[in-house]
């Protein structure tokens, strides 16, 4: 994998940059639809690529390895073959989902003990672990095993909890150096700054990833009960400080104005559930601020989702989306996530575009102030 900065911004942090894996190109900055359980909830592999023009999907360690399980997905020759997508994976390493199991999961040393929240089953991860199943999923970008550290942590948690990031991190390397790729592509590891809100742990948290002459660098425990300010803080303390001829990734971030005030402090990778899960509900965003379906006001609006949408889902009406959304049919819930994934993509492609032309910081005001703008 390698990465490729094009442009960098005079009054920014936002750069435009290409990353290229085994799988194909991935131009930032980018948005990585959320595939939790291999599949983005409810849309097709085709519109994923054809209609959403996403570059690259996420897949789930905890999920994946609790069902269908890792031995399914060797058989079938790695996540790609069984799920159908041909482009770049990145896979999240466990660090999230295990930490929000909440009263389910132990911490220690050695790893994270932990109960499935399918059947009750007790599991242990361990950064080796981590690392050999996501060998097996054969994601493109592999992630460190991690303590999501929440945002509210005091001072003395959230040192102990960076240090052990840490440790688990030298095993991680230790592991991915000792092991080769299981499908004939190469494969990447990410490394993920923590700290919580504290800007001395988080130059600690980077000084130590730097040591790894890794292809890309996280940042995690953001977007995690702390507030937007130190969000963005916390996002520049780490950028700063960064190499910057690698690709930086805010873990689990966020709603459009997030991802633009990323764009802006440096960030080039952003995934979220937001779009799907939030559609689910019926939350649309667009390019004229945010909707919500379900509101009467909707009910005889025949008018397009989005008139500027660039998915053709974009064509049905408020008024049949709001019917289909409230009367709980599938559909409803597929045409808002994928109006959404589509709005995330123009969002970013957009931006990347005024990177390019100059003309970034501009346009991200007056997107921020629309994109706060309930219709
Ligand atoms: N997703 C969102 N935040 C995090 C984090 O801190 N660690 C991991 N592994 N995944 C995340």
């Amino acid at each position: 994998m390698n990465f490729l900065l094009e442009k960098t911004t005079d009054n920014s942090r936002a750069r435009a940059g290409v990353i290229t894996t085994d799988h194909g190109k991935i131009e930032t900055p980018i948005f990585m639809p959320v595939g939790t359980a291999g599949s983005v909830k409810g849309i097709h592999t085709r519109d994923i690529r054809d209609d959403i023009k996403a570059e690259i999907i996420l897949g789930n360690t905890y999920h994946l390895y609790l069902r269908p399980g890792i031995d399914v997905i060797e058989k079938a020759g790695g996540l790609h073959k069984f799920n159908g997508w041909d482009r770049p994976i990145l896979t999240d390493s466990g660090g999230f989902q295990v930490f929000s199991l909440g009263d389910l999961r132990k911490l220690t040393e050695e790893g994270a003990r932990f109960q499935s929240h399918i059947d009750g089953s007790y599991h242990q991860f361990t950064p080796e672990s981590v690392m050999d199943i996501q060998r097996s999923i054969g994601a493109d970008i592999m992630m460190a095993f991690d303590e999501c550290t929440p945002g509210d942590a005091d001072y003395d948690y959230a040192k102990k909890s960076m240090e052990l990031t840490r440790r688990w991190l030298d095993r991680c390397f230790k592991r991915f150096n000792s092991t080769e790729p299981k499908y004939g592509y190469s494969q990447s590891l990410f490394p993920i700054v923590q700290g919580a809100t504290y800007a001395d742990l988080r130059r600690q948290s980077v000084a130590h990833v730097r040591n790894f002459d890794a292809n890309g660098y996280a940042i995690g425990g953001l977007s995690v009960g702390e507030t937007e300010e130190e969000m963005y803080e916390m996002t520049e303390v780490v950028t700063a400080d960064l190499p910057q001829d690698k690709p930086r990734y805010l873990m689990g971030v966020g709603t459009p104005v997030n991802i633009l005030e990323g764009i802006h402090r440096g960030v080039d990778m952003f995934d979220c559930v937001m779009p799907t899960r939030n559609g689910r509900n019926g939350m649309l965003f667009t390019s004229e601020g945010i909707i919500n379906i379900r509101n009467q006001k909707w009910e005889n609006d025949h008018s397009p989702i989005d008139p500027n949408g660039t998915s053709f889902v974009d064509q049905y009406s408020k008024a049949y989306l709001r019917h289909l959304v409230i009367s709980k049919e599938m559909l409803g819930a597929q045409i808002a996530s994928q109006h959404n994934l589509a709005f995330y993509l123009w969002l970013v492609k957009t931006a990347r575009e005024k990177i390019l032309g100059g003309d970034f910081v501009s346009w991200k005001n007056e997107m921020v102030l629309k994109l706060k703008h309930r219709l």
